[in-house]
């Protein structure tokens, strides 16, 4: 008993300041009103205003777009249906250059930059002529992040260099899209499908007989401005305590890596054994030095393949991807009229089976021919077992589903007419994306100089007629 008095006086103690910190905490936690110069990490209260109607996630953001292409737009874009003022700067009479690539509509603006560049407005700016760098200057004072995605070297040669956009604007935040981060390649030019090889992906890619394989999902270009973009947000996040900039840098090569990232994990674990979920172990072939093509393997640690289904003789698209699931497999050889599987030694565990996925798919393979893979879906997706239908483009562009969540849009264009494009495939409840078409060349130019950059009229005039803002007249090209 006597023992127990100072333990009690202990539990006490620490009740009485657990009691404590936890006031702490509440009192840390209180909500105050925030002072919006970013130097509290308090919150204000919530919000009264029903979800979707208190603006936007980035509303307040601004961001000097000086980017290009895919990779940064696909960026930048996001930001835009997040609510930041995006100002794309183009070249006077150029712009981006896909705005006459893939055309489709001869004079419009191409697909490829609408569906890259909605929500956008577009100034243009020579960054090499003086008048030009006096409006780029007064963007980088009221801009709170630059985004480029020029070859190496390009934004400090117009003399943007980190020390002078810093000094500046402290607060600027500079992302950058490059194709390789610092080492022997990082001054070297990159496309989408440079990245995809070099990052790892295309070695992993196709069939095992037959050589890399790039893929269609621009996991390049648009992989690695999704990765800027998280990490923009995060350094504004930062910046509220901090508040000064810092610098981004997402490599084509590493967003690539990073969303091959399984592909690092079995070339670690092939050095330890043959990789037993890959189909190659079951034929047994045997395993190199690096992990190989693992066709329409699943990847993970539950064996799946894609399967003909009714109508492939005709339909390039009429497959399914069929997933093995442990869990699941009951009810697959029930589905596939294979009921004695459930308990015959040779199948009824994932170990049994692996040595023989090849036949065992190529069996449920029988079964799916029967089926649409409408109708594949319908059946297995009733009792659980994960499969997916191959859904051509023009399945996905009719699918009623993606138009009500807004995945897929109509956009209508002056220049263009109507067109379809993808939607804003992150779904906030509290900032709902409108799609609004691309900018047209230079459209905005007049209201950033006026009602952004406040410049009075003699001083747009005066940088206007310097030319800075204009294509080169023909015969000065000429000179
Ligand atoms: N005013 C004046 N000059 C401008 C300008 C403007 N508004 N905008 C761009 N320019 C200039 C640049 O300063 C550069 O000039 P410089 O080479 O004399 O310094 C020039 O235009 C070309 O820029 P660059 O980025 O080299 O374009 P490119 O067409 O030769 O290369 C890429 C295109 C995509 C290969 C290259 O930009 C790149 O490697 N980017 C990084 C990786 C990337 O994002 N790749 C994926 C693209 S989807």
């Amino acid at each position: 008993m006597a023992k127990k008095k100072p333990q009690k006086a202990k539990q006490a103690k620490a009740k009485t300041a657990a009691k404590k910190s936890a006031r702490q905490v509440v009192k840390l936690a209180a909500p105050k009103k925030a002072n919006g110069n970013g130097k509290s990490n308090n919150l204000p209260k919530p919000s009264s205003k029903p979800y979707g109607q208190d603006g936007k996630a980035l509303t307040g953001v601004r961001i000097l777009d000086f980017t290009h292409v895919q990779s940064g737009p696909t960026c930048t874009q996001l930001l835009a249906w997040f609510g930041a003022d995006v100002i794309k700067v183009e070249r006077p009479g150029v712009g981006d250059i896909t705005r006459g690539q893939l055309r489709d509509v001869p004079g419009a603006d191409s697909l490829y930059f609408t569906m890259l560049n909605h929500n956008k407005r577009s100034i243009t700016i020579d960054s090499k002529h003086p008048q030009g760098m006096r409006v780029l200057n007064a963007l980088i004072k009221t801009c709170d992040v630059l985004v480029e995605n020029f070859a190496p070297g390009a934004l400090d040669r117009m003399g943007l260099t980190w020390d002078y956009i810093h000094k500046l604007n402290p607060r600027m935040i500079v992302a950058s899209v490059k194709g390789f981060g610092p080492g022997p390649y990082e001054d070297c030019k990159v496309y989408e499908n440079v990245a995809q090889c070099a990052g790892g992906a295309a070695s992993t890619t196709g069939f095992r007989e037959g050589p890399p394989l790039v893929t269609g999902a621009q996991i390049g270009d648009s992989g690695t401005g999704l990765h800027l973009a998280l990490g923009i947000v995060s350094a504004l996040y930062q910046r509220i305590r901090s508040g000064r900039g810092q610098k981004v840098l997402c490599a084509m090569q590493d967003g690539v890596l990073n969303l091959a990232r399984v592909k690092l994990r079995d070339q670690q674990r092939i050095a330890k054994g043959p990789l037993t979920e890959y189909s190659q172990y079951g034929e047994g072939v045997p395993f190199g030095k690096a992990v190989p093509r693992a066709g329409n393997d699943s990847g993970g640690g539950q064996p799946g393949w894609i399967l003909k289904c009714k109508g492939w003789e005709s339909d390039p698209d009429a497959y399914t991807y069929f997933i093995t699931q442990a869990p699941a497999w009951g009810a697959i050889c029930d589905v596939i009229g294979k009921p004695e599987w459930k308990t015959d030694p040779d199948y009824a565990t994932p170990k049994a089976r692996l040595p023989k996925l090849k036949a065992i798919f190529a069996t449920i393979e029988q079964w799916t021919m029967t089926k649409t893979k409408f109708e594949v879906m319908d059946i297995c997706n009733a009792v659980d077992i994960p499969v997916g239908p191959i859904l051509s483009m023009k399945e996905i562009a009719e699918d009623e589903s993606l138009r009500k969540t807004g995945t897929v849009v109509e956009v209508d264009h002056p220049t263009r007419g109507k067109y379809l494009s993808v939607g804003n495939p992150i779904k906030l409840s509290d900032s709902i994306s409108e799609v609004k078409r691309s900018p047209l060349l230079g459209e905005h130019t007049d209201e950033i100089l006026t009602d952004v950059l406040g410049f009075k009229a003699n001083e747009v005039a005066e940088i206007k007629n310097s030319g800075a803002l204009s294509a080169p007249k023909k015969e000065e090209k000429a000179a």
